[in-house]
């Protein structure tokens, strides 16, 4: 998969995301929601495999939504600025709404999205990362449930991707280069 001057490293496998999904689908149907459907917003385009797997834990009526924001010009820095590039298709005042992202890493983008969900006034809003990494945070973000607390390492598969390639890799590895 890798070219001749990058290496993926093994660093969650397969059986291990999914136990840990298992878990957190667990956790959120324990949380429950209101009498409407639970709004399950999935952020693409890193979490769409995430959130496949995530849903079909989740033993509560949803509804199934997509937004998509962009961040990373095909770089490993975030730049901060964060585009919408497909919005919401679902009102969501007076809902409960929950983020699955795929990765939270300087914050940037989830503040962004806290921000413009908020305003949109949910019942009540929540953030599932499946990844933290803590060692590049440049802002504060309410995360509700997290998957793995990272090292400070540029991963990539399972969804995650370096200039959208790798996004179809089973597994989460760290991305060597030269
Ligand atoms: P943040 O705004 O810096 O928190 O970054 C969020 C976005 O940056 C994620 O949704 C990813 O698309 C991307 N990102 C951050 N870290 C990584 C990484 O290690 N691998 C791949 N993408 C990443």
């Amino acid at each position: 998969m890798a070219t001749a001057t990058e290496t993926i490293d093994p660093y969650l496998g397969a059986a291990q995301i999914a136990a840990r999904i298992a878990e957190l689908g667990r956790t959120i149907s324990e949380v429950g929601a209101g009498p409407a459907p639970l709004v399950v917003v999935c952020v693409l385009k890193g979490s769409f495999m995430f959130f496949a797997d995530l849903v079909r834990h989740i033993d509560l009526p949803t509804n199934l939504v997509f937004l998509g924001v962009s961040s990373y010009g095909g770089a490993t820095e975030s730049s901060g600025a964060v585009r919408l590039t497909h919005d919401l298709t679902l009102d969501i005042r007076d809902r409960d709404v929950l983020i699955v992202e795929d990765i939270v890493d300087t914050g940037l983008t989830m503040s962004y999205l806290l921000d413009i969900l908020r305003a949109r006034g949910p019942r009540s809003l929540r953030v599932c990362t499946l990844l933290h990494k803590p060692a590049r945070k440049r802002i504060d973000v309410q995360l509700d449930h997290v998957g793995f607390t990272i090292d400070d390492v540029f991963v990539v598969g399972y969804g995650l991707d370096y200039d959208e390639r790798y996004r179809n890799v089973p597994y989460i590895g760290v991305m060597r280069f030269g």
